[in-house]
């Protein structure tokens, strides 16, 4: 995408303009959250944002380790400013956000996403795990997506000096 840009949030800046970004969507727009829609797993979260123009935040997205299990990871939060929408920027930062777990070499990359968006994920290869279920008055899905691990030892073995 053009003039667009994908960035991890590294400055104090970033991570506050997506706060304030992902504040107008969950908390202003969506009423998902009465004041705030930080939680325990900001801390050790990873934020993907895409700015235009080197200075318009249009989305951002979060990532982080499972408490438990450090090799599984979800994505979450993930937000298109209202007036940016429905140009691919969504789709952009979750493939933005997989590019990423695999790099990191996650074994699973889960998502709790809200129902209406569950096609969106599907289009791009993320099946659902379990049954829906309610979260802050909105109708949930857990998704994972297809990181392509077991395409991993088909690779290493492809890189073999071929025999003649
Ligand atoms: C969901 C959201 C991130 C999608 O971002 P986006 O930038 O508008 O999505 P894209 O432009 O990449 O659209 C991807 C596809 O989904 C479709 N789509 C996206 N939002 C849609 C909607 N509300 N209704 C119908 N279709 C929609 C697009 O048409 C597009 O389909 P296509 O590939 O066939 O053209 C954005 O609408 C948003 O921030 N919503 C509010 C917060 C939210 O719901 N977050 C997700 C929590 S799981």
């Amino acid at each position: 995408m053009r003039n667009y840009e994908v960035k991890l949030a590294d400055t104090d800046q970033e991570v506050a303009a997506a706060l304030h970004l992902r504040r107008q969507v969950f908390v202003e727009e969506q009423h998902m959250f009465h004041a705030s829609d930080a939680d325990e797993h900001d801390e050790d979260s990873i934020l993907i944002n895409i700015w235009k123009n080197g200075s318009i935040l249009t989305g951002t997205v979060r990532c982080y380790p499972d408490k438990k299990d450090a090799t599984v990871w979800w994505g979450g939060r993930l937000a298109v400013r209202a007036e940016y929408r429905l140009r691919g920027i969504g789709v952009y930062l979750i493939e933005a956000a997989v590019a990423e777990m695999k790099l990191r070499q996650v074994r699973r990359f889960l998502a709790q996403v809200q129902q209406q968006n569950v096609n969106l994920f599907i289009k791009l290869g993320w099946k659902t795990v379990g049954d829906e279920f309610w979260f802050h008055d909105h109708p949930h899905q857990i998704m994972e997506a297809d990181l392509h691990v077991h395409d991993a030892p088909n690779r290493k073995r492809s890189k073999q000096p071929v025999q003649s």
